[in-house]
């Protein structure tokens, strides 16, 4: 059955759409891209059409991912259109809960942390915007760890 997924952060030009961008590949690579619908958004309206930050794209390319989402405003609809809602961190979870339409539509609500097997000293994926160049490896390393067990977890039931 297919899934559809919707990663969310603060800006959607750092942490999103590289979860974005990492979960592509890796659907892609498991032969499985025609079962998932990827997308990302932000909670916050700034950056809304812009590509993602350019320290991202950069690190993001270095390990082979092309990020070319456009920034977008997550809106109540996007609880209609997606299966999982995956938030960041708490702030933007208490953002997208206050959105949610329905008891039903705020149970599609994930924290990306829930899919770490290797951050347990992480409970959030923290904002890269005011790090160094560390900060966006550290996301990338964070995203690639959660974004494999969620595939994983997608595709052990078909
Ligand atoms: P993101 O990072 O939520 O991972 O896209 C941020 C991008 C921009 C801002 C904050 C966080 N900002 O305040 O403009």
């Amino acid at each position: 059955m297919k899934k559809s997924i919707l990663f969310v952060c603060l800006g959607n030009i750092c942490r999103s759409p590289a979860a974005e961008g990492v979960m592509r590949h890796m659907a892609a690579k498991a032969g499985v891209s025609e079962m998932i619908e990827i997308d990302s958004a932000g909670t916050y309206s700034g950056h809304v059409g812009d590509l993602p930050d350019v320290r991202m794209r950069r690190a993001a390319s270095q390990r082979g991912y092309e990020l070319l989402h456009r920034a977008r405003q997550i809106r109540e609809e996007d609880f209609e259109r997606f299966d999982m809602i995956i938030v960041m961190d708490d702030m933007n979870y208490e953002t997208v809960h206050r959105l949610a339409p329905s008891r039903d539509e705020a149970a599609k609500i994930y924290r990306m942390r829930e899919f770490f097997s290797r951050f347990p000293e992480w409970s959030y994926v923290p904002d890269p915007y005011y790090e160094g160049a560390d900060g966006f490896e550290l996301v990338l390393d964070m995203l690639e760890d959660a974004c494999g067990n969620l595939l994983a977890k997608l595709t052990e039931r078909e």
